[in-house]
């Protein structure tokens, strides 16, 4: 039985994007900063709330950096993991920014978009380095991961 009164009190929960930032240097940060005025535009206009929760980085000093940034920004602390596996099996976000050095891109992707749980992609330019490994990543990319390249 229905309880009484419950469903109208209640507003709706607002649909969440979390995303996660795997390299957090210059590129990395700028999305940081990009995502904290979406977080306020988006939640203005439409009842989606925007958050970073995870930063991935195998350099302490990058993370102290993004941490920094993430508190003068005004938005409440991400988790910080040394890789993006770790970032991955925390189960933390939907949506994944590739702002790592492009040597690195190829093997990220391909380890989320082979991930068990589907994540959303934006992935900084170049795709990859080599022509075969675009390839490679674009015929998996299909399977049930959405991938932006930024240019
Ligand atoms: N869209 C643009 O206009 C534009 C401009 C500059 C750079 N980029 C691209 O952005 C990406 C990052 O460039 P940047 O200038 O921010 O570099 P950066 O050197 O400032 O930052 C790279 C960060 O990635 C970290 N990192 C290294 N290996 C990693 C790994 N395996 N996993 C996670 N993090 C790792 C480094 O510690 C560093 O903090 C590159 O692909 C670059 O080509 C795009």
């Amino acid at each position: 039985m229905a309880r009484e009164g419950v469903g109208a009190a209640m507003a709706p929960a607002a649909a969440e994007v979390r995303y996660g930032i795997v390299g957090v240097g210059m590129m990395g940060r700028e999305h940081l900063h990009n995502l904290a005025h979406l977080a306020g535009e988006v939640e203005r206009e439409q009842s989606v709330r925007v958050c970073v929760t995870c930063l991935a980085d195998p350099h302490p000093e990058s993370l102290l950096l993004g941490l920094r940034l993430a508190a003068e920004l005004g938005l409440p602390p991400p988790q910080t993991f040394s890789g993006h596996r770790e970032l991955l099996d925390s189960g933390l976000c939907d949506a994944v920014v590739v702002s790592s050095p492009n040597m690195t891109h190829s093997e990220i992707l391909m380890d989320i978009i082979g991930y068990a749980k589907p994540h959303h992609v934006l992935v900084e330019k170049p795709l990859c380095t080599t022509v075969q490994d675009c390839e490679k990543v674009r015929s998996y990319s299909g399977q049930g991961c959405a991938m932006q390249c930024a240019c």
